[in-house]
């Protein structure tokens, strides 16, 4: 049964701007990301400052980021290095003026010695003009994984395709037209550029990601720091230290629903990951049963990190199952867990999603099955929430 909270959650954060949040939430587009209003919703009610707060499941590290603006301790955790990248810059950052140092120091390297022009009939040809790939290759080359340069990696993966602009020095992005969101196929975009008369820009990375670093950096840092692991969820204990997270807010993987290696080839080339790889070791592609034996694995991970009093929000899509009605994923989910698991359930909140925002609309929905609801499952770790503080403010 469900134990409902009063007042009951409901979807308040979608009635806030669009535009609402920290610069580095929009650092990089990634598949299936939530909006920051969601974290804070939940951070502000479920958690105090200087409490660690986690996303096992972290993808571009909206959660932990969000935790770090709000004064508490954001740990994140994904498998996919773009995801861990992504989430390590935001949590860890450096400070403007050493990464902008970093950054003029790479220039300067890069005019004494640029290397020659590579060769564009290959894949990544087909993405960006010789000059800018020069000066991505030679980046990729020498980009370490300190903090400096794992902040400007993960700045680069957000600016690294995206919409052209023919003249070129308006342009936030370093690619011939293409989706922000997702890579198109090589063989696609060639046939694009020769029937559109796209002509291919010289766009200087080091200048644009100068120009985008400012950007980033406009409201200064977030107050905290926090952590980036990148492991399987279910080894998370041995990384994170059991009952010290006061709140878990995270959408795992769905089912069979992205190809995050796949559709995400143009920035794992530039992290020199093969995107094979990372659709190999990821767990979006398990069918039904597998899933829930995952799902019921994952919950038991995240009860053993909870503090008591702690909470674990969890947003499951429905999705399309055998051809029937969209099979709401979330209860299947927790009729599978309940009788292995002393989470209770404290509610399950039905959260429609704008046509437009869907993942799988860019395929005009012939490929993915995502469908059009969101599923908030809210547990806790005994009886009510430690920590229920209302009522949210939405400031800033
Ligand atoms: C729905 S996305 C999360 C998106 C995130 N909420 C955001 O706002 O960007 C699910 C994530 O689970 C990650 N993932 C899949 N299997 C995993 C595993 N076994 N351990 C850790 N992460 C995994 C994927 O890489 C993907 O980033």
């Amino acid at each position: 049964m469900i134990m409902k909270l009063q007042p009951p959650i409901q979807p308040v954060w979608k009635q806030v701007s669009k535009n609402w949040g920290h610069p580095f939430h929009p650092m990089c587009s990634y598949m299936a990301m939530f909006p920051p209003q969601l974290p804070y919703y939940f951070i502000q009610r479920f958690s105090r400052p200087g409490d660690r707060v986690l996303d096992p499941f972290s993808g571009r590290g909206t959660t932990p980021t969000q935790a770090c603006v709000d004064g508490r301790i954001g740990i994140a955790n994904d498998l996919n290095p773009l995801a861990y990248i992504l989430s390590r810059a935001k949590v860890d950052p450096p400070e403007e003026t050493d990464v902008q140092a970093r950054l003029a120091q790479l220039a300067a390297a890069y005019r004494d010695n640029p290397g020659s022009l590579p060769d564009t009939t290959g894949d990544i040809g087909a993405v960006f003009h010789a000059q800018t790939l020069r000066q991505l290759l030679f980046l990729k080359g020498i980009l370490t994984n300190d903090r400096n340069d794992t902040f400007i990696k993960a700045t680069i993966a957000g600016i690294l395709h995206g919409k052209y602009r023919r003249s070129g020095s308006d342009s936030i992005y370093l690619s011939i037209d293409m989706p922000n969101t997702f890579s198109m196929s090589p063989a696609y975009i060639r046939r694009y550029v020769k029937e559109k008369g796209l002509v291919y820009l010289a766009l200087d990375v080091f200048e644009k990601t100068g120009r985008r670093l400012q950007r980033l950096f406009r409201r200064g840092a977030p107050p905290t720091r926090g952590q980036a692991f990148q492991q399987d969820v279910r080894q998370l204990h041995q990384w994170v230290q059991p009952e010290s997270i006061r709140l878990v807010v995270s959408s795992p993987p769905y089912l069979k629903v992205i190809k995050y290696g796949l559709y995400n080839w143009i920035r794992l080339w530039f992290l020199g990951v093969a995107h094979k790889e990372v659709d190999r070791t990821l767990d979006d592609a398990h069918a039904l049963d597998a899933y829930l034996a995952f799902m019921q694995e994952t919950i038991g991970q995240l009860e053993r990190l909870l503090v008591p009093g702690g909470v674990c929000v969890l947003v499951i899509g429905d999705v399309a199952h055998n051809n029937q009605a969209p099979l709401n994923l979330a209860l299947e989910v927790w009729e599978a867990v309940r009788a292995h698991s002393n989470l209770r359930l404290l509610d399950l909140v039905a959260d429609p999603i704008a046509d437009h925002r869907k993942v799988t609309k860019i395929w005009n929905n012939t490929r993915g099955r995502a469908t059009a609801t969101d599923r908030i499952m809210v547990l806790c770790k005994g009886d009510r929430p430690a920590v229920d503080q209302l009522p949210v403010q939405w400031d800033s």
